[in-house]
């Protein structure tokens, strides 16, 4: 397929793309805010909301106890409180909620409530949560082989613990809901979702009223990154309710403070290893204790977890494995979706334990990553029992090797850092192998619906979401292409529950994956009356290649498509279908962590060249050479900035992002000012960054691979080289003390004695 622009970007930057902010309100519409606990752990004895009521502009007020239906906005588990009842379980839990004239009288209003709270201590940590043994969700194993035995035969043996932070979502736009009272009991929202069918549910839930009675619409986010999947469920079911409650439209939105605060963000990670390997840097044996914060609820942690033990093998062969994932409850906001969905922390472990082999046999990483990539035979089934089939790593590998002349620059890299004691170079490749698919095997189906209206023109909508991955944008070129149409002839309306129920989350980096297939479904059932129309009217059978550049060959003539519409609507032929699809050949075992829960893999790799001052600890990327896998491309220009966006959103959590709470639970880095997201500054001034198109062999749409998740684990390479040039300092000869974020204060630590 080819390039074209983001079907929206010249209002992106225009500035007339409508946002949910940006819709026009009715003039009765209120304002609201949320009053939050200023504890991590309480128990809520009373509030007074006297003053609250009371504020400038105030109309209503409510808590838990005026919420009709369901106070729980939990989609996996029902552990997620609307508003608290009693207990208080992290700073910034929502406990009230205000409205008013204005957004500024609703917020100065939730800060005048008197609250009596008996504190009780909190677990803010991993380490605390494990020693009380305080999980959201019971722990899961996957094991394979005999790793004691093995570990003990092992020629060479390592232990070490790995470290990485979380990371807040940062859209550009924040959380915001709008909700719209309509006739007969019905609501209306407006909702900044990746998962507009879950808004749906858990509004019908709070209200008390059946699915039917509640629409969802988003026509686009400024960004998702997937803190808009569980998250935007929370605004949604206050708004509707307050909604309800007053019979005038609410708005909620968040501001940037309190959107840092109250929600839930990429987990951190922890690990404890043991691993032995032979002369080569093979791995024989892995005994990994895996451990994240979840923080007080369960929302996404448990299938977060599970995609990190499944991604802990990343790009290489364990025979004889042993992974316990703990899933730590604490007293933080609910971590949740980001962009990698626990594939990135995974991955982190193993990357970590090969530089550590690495080092520790005096070699070069890419030669232990090399001799540990899957191969043929039995060393190519992951631990959970699926084959890798399309093994294109090694050469992959090897091809970005070459094209990034790795190794003359490795010699260089290590001649400068001879002879320079303050600026000192550090290179690495790292691979990434990422699962592509819902892990439940229940979400892997979508749905379309296609217009034609008397003018030939195409209007779409699928069950999936726009957060500026470019989904519509690749939507529009499968029914233009099967309908042999100028993209200019199909548009897509926004998401609406009305149009497509059921909906899966857009998440999962498989929007396109699956929404293109029920778009083309449906394209295709139009297609099919439309070839059978002309069968009877003109006795010529007509095949998808007749259809093309705007017009329909008939024979030795051809007509515009919009005559044949035109033709087919006064013989009463529908000019209106569905289409649908569900992934084939998956299953999964979710306690057993077993079977085949990823249709296919999508690969990549980047060679990362960074610059540290060792009297800072600042660190800076010189070059980064990318080769990555996305099947034949839906569309190279929206796959190139995937690819370029994610790997710097991935070193934006790898080396600047850390998010710092104080000792009784608070936020401290809700704001730019304190938590520093990349910027395009930060992109280095050499960057290469090629797609390796050949066709997924699996039959997915035009053999086309997902792409939005798998590039930010590229961003490995810049943290392993930032490890590198420390590696290259006396203090962080052998193992550097250096973990994940890299920021200058961690370069610094492991730089110094
Ligand atoms: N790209 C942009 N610009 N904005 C986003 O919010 N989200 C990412 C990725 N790329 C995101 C993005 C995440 S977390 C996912 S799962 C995928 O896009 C979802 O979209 P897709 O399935 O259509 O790739
Ligand atoms: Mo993406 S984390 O699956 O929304």
């Amino acid at each position: 397929m080819k390039a074209s622009p983001h079907d929206s970007a010249v209002l992106h930057v225009s500035g007339e793309a409508r946002y949910t902010d940006d819709i026009p309100l009715p003039a009765d519409t209120l304002h609201a805010a949320f009053g939050v606990s200023p504890v991590a752990h309480g128990h809520l004895r009373g509030m007074d909301l006297e003053a609250v009521c009371a504020a400038a502009g105030v109309v209503a007020v409510l808590t838990a106890a005026d919420i009709p239906g369901a106070n729980n906005y939990g989609g996996v588990v029902a552990d997620d409180p609307i508003l608290a009842e009693q207990t208080l379980t992290h700073v910034g839990q929502p406990l009230f909620l205000v409205a008013a004239h204005t957004r500024t009288a609703a917020r100065r209003a939730a800060q005048q409530a008197k609250l009596d709270i008996q504190e009780f201590p909190a677990l803010l940590d991993i380490r605390s949560a494990l020693a009380a043994e305080s999980f959201v969700i019971p722990s899961k194993r996957l094991a394979r082989g005999d790793p004691e035995l093995e570990l003990e035969r092992s020629p060479q043996r390592l232990s070490g613990t790995v470290i990485m932070g979380g990371q807040d979502h940062f859209y550009l736009e924040g959380q915001v809901a709008v909700a719209l009272p309509q006739e007969d009991g019905a609501m209306l929202l407006h909702s900044s979702t990746q998962h507009p069918s879950e808004v749906q549910h858990v509004v019908a839930h709070a209200l008390g009223v059946a699915s039917h009675a509640v629409t969802v619409i988003c026509r686009r986010m400024g960004g998702g990154f997937g803190g808009k999947e569980s998250q935007p469920a929370l605004l949604a079911a206050a708004a509707a309710v307050m909604a309800r409650h007053t019979g005038r439209p609410v708005k909620l939105r968040l501001d940037r403070d309190a959107d840092m605060i109250s929600t839930g963000k990429r987990h951190d990670f922890l690990a404890d290893y043991e691993v032995g390997f032979d002369e080569d840097g093979r791995i024989r044996a892995l005994k990994v204790m895996l451990a994240s914060r979840c923080g007080h609820s369960a929302d996404l942690s448990g299938p977060v977890n599970d995609r990190a033990v499944c991604h802990l093998d990343n790009a290489y062969y364990l025979g004889h494995v042993d992974i316990v994932s703990h899933r730590c409850r604490t007293h933080t906001v609910s971590n949740t979706a980001f962009r990698g969905f626990g594939g990135p922390q995974g991955m982190m472990v193993i990357e970590h334990i090969i530089d550590d082999i690495a080092r520790s046999l005096g070699r070069d990483a890419l030669d232990v990553r090399r001799v540990n990539l899957y191969g043929v035979g039995e060393r190519n089934v992951t631990p959970y029992g699926q084959t890798v089939e399309d093994n294109i790593l090694p050469e992959l590998i090897e091809q970005l090797v070459h094209d990034s002349d790795y190794a003359s620059r490795r010699a260089e890299i290590a001649a400068w850092n001879a002879q320079q004691p303050v600026i000192k170079r550090g290179l690495a490749l790292t691979p990434v192998k990422f699962g592509i698919s819902f892990t439940k095997t229940a979400f892997n189906q979508a749905g379309a619906l296609l217009h034609v209206y008397r003018d030939g023109s195409v209007l779409l909508n699928h069950g999936g979401t726009e957060m500026g991955q470019g989904l519509h944008t690749k939507m529009v070129a499968v029914v233009a292409r099967e309908l042999g149409l100028p993209l200019t002839a199909v548009r897509i309306t926004a998401t609406d529950t009305s149009k497509v129920p059921n909906t899966s989350a857009t998440a999962a980096s498989s929007g396109s994956d699956l929404n293109g297939m029920a778009a083309q479904a449906a394209a295709r059932t139009l297609r099919e009356r439309l070839i059978g129309f002309v069968r009877e009217r003109y006795g010529i059978d007509l095949y998808a290649g007749d259809f093309a550049e705007g017009r329909v060959r008939l024979g030795d003539r051809s007509i515009l498509f919009a005559e044949l519409v035109e033709q087919a609507y006064q013989a009463r032929i529908s000019l209106s279908a569905t289409g649908f699809y569900r992934t084939p050949k998956i299953h999964w075992d979710m306690n057993r962590l077993e079977g085949r829960p990823f249709y296919y893999f999508a690969y990549g790799a980047a060679v990362v060249e960074v610059a540290v001052d060792v009297l800072t600890g600042e660190s800076r990327l010189l070059a980064v050479d990318i080769l990555h896998d996305v099947g034949s491309s839906l569309n190279p220009a929206i796959d190139l900035g995937q690819i370029e966006g994610g790997f710097l959103q991935g070193v934006g959590w790898l080396t600047s992002e850390e998010l710092c709470w104080s000792r009784d639970g608070a936020l401290r880095t809700h704001s730019p000012s304190t938590y520093k997201i990349p910027t395009a500054t930060d992109w280095p001034e050499e960057a290469r960054v090629r797609l390796f198109q050949r066709p997924n062999p699996e039959g997915t749409i035009y053999r086309s691979k997902a792409v939005g998740e798998p590039p930010l684990m590229l961003a490995i390479a810049a943290l392993h080289a930032i490890r590198d040039a420390v590696a290259a300092t006396s203090a962080g000869a052998g193992r550097p003390r250096l973990m994940a974020p890299a920021t200058p204060e961690a370069v610094l630590w492991a730089t110094s004695r």
